[in-house]
């Protein structure tokens, strides 16, 4: 009766599995997890963000595939303001990043192709690119503690078949918080050109770089030299999930961008899935972005040192270097499983943790992720109940 695409497993994994049992029991939950802005404790201009989505113009339905030029010239003002200009004819507006990976996939890729993906990484993919009935094939970023992690690319050579149509970098990583840096991309762009392959960027965490690390932040929204997809949307840029605004910014050696934008406007207008009321409110919500940025940069940036003081008398505990983005990944002690420790936390301490496993972290790793955007009474509290453990 049922797609073979959509043959997943459907039962909880076990860490869900307790967390539903603990919630039906109504047990309080130090969650250390959660990345949702909306519901973080963040202050939002909520007058001026309602205004700006209920104008008189939201009335009016002036369809067009790529968006309301409007709406693209304000994303094409945010990649000025990243030094970057772009023609806004080359943006193309999707209802999330989630959305313009789908379009992307679509564009590029014949069911059974293959697109290359950073392992480790965030855990959607596996379903953005099995709806669209392509195969996953990663490539491993690698760890080191002088040089944090990068992008292994004798495997990212190896993994490329004569299937493959694209390779994906997000930058910076979920949950890694590894940039991309500009050597390569130099030598990812030459890959793409010799296969004949396009590069997908995911820049949805660009705008909140560590500034620990003196890390060269580039978007890839101007790159030439392949053909080039860069991703984002509000849901991180504005903290505004709810929203429902992303886009594709297409970028490479013209014959190329005009081919693949006259294909995306197509596949674009058979949804026409971008809200009114977002594209209207778009420029106001991307001028207006620095004020809830400044929020969540002091919110992760406070977490990261409480965790950093705590860790100090827990050496046990390890974080591993940051570049960027909201997540922060912690080795666990004597390399235990990360399963059976998030688990055991939840189960008898009521904390919960993501594990390394959620992200493709292999045993190799043996960590934990945390949300560095958790409230921080609650991310206090929980990594000093995680730290009595020890
Ligand atoms: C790296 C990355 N890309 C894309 C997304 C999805 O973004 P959107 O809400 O715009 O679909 C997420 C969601 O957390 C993410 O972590």
């Amino acid at each position: 009766m049922f797609s073979s695409r959509i043959d997943w497993r459907v039962e909880p994994n076990r860490l869900m599995a307790i967390l539903k049992q603990k919630k039906q029991n109504h047990i309080p939950i130090l969650d250390l997890t959660d990345t949702n802005p909306t519901t973080a404790g963040l202050v939002y201009d909520s007058d001026a963000i309602q205004q700006w989505v209920s104008q008189p113009d939201i009335l009016l339905y002036h369809p067009d595939a790529k968006g309301s030029m409007a709406a693209r010239e304000s994303i094409a003002e945010y990649y000025r303001d990243h030094g970057q200009p772009v023609n806004p004819d080359q943006v193309c507006l999707t209802a999330s990043t989630s959305e313009a990976y789908a379009f992307v996939l679509k564009l590029l890729c014949d069911p059974g192709d293959e697109i290359l993906f950073p392992q480790p990484s965030y855990p959607l993919f596996d379903f953005l690119a099995a709806w669209e009935s392509v195969s996953l094939k990663p490539y491993p970023l690698v760890y080191s503690s002088r040089s944090g992690w990068q992008i292994d690319m004798d495997r990212l050579l190896d993994a490329v078949s004569h299937r493959c149509r694209a390779i994906v970098v997000v930058s910076p990583n979920n949950p890694t918080g590894s940039f991309l840096k500009p050597a390569d991309l130099a030598h990812i762009g030459n890959l793409c050109r010799r296969f004949d392959l396009a590069l997908i960027v995911d820049e949805v965490f660009l705008d909140y770089p560590s500034k620990k690390h003196n890390v060269t932040v580039n978007t890839t929204a101007g790159h030439a030299e392949s053909l080039t997809f860069t991703l984002s949307g509000l849901s991180k840029i504005c903290g505004l999930p709810q929203l429902k605004l992303g886009w594709i910014h297409v970028s490479g050696p013209d014959p190329l961008v005009q081919a693949a934008i006259i294909r995306l406007e197509l596949i674009a207008d058979t949804y026409l899935s971008v809200s009114t009321p977002v594209q209207v409110a778009a420029p106001h919500l991307l001028m207006n972005r620095q004020k809830i940025q400044d929020q969540i940069q002091i919110r992760i940036e406070a977490n990261e040192k409480f965790l950093q003081n705590t860790l100090v008398n827990h050496q046990r505990f390890l974080p591993y270097r940051r570049e960027g983005g909201w997540y922060q990944v912690l080795s666990i002690p004597d390399r235990g499983s990360d399963e059976e420790l998030a688990c055991h936390l939840l189960a008898q301490d009521d904390l919960l943790v993501h594990p390394g496993y959620f992200y493709d972290l292999d045993e190799n790793f043996a960590c934990l992720v945390l949300s560095l955007i958790t409230p921080p009474h609650t991310f206090q509290t929980g990594i000093c109940r995680l730290m009595k453990k020890w």
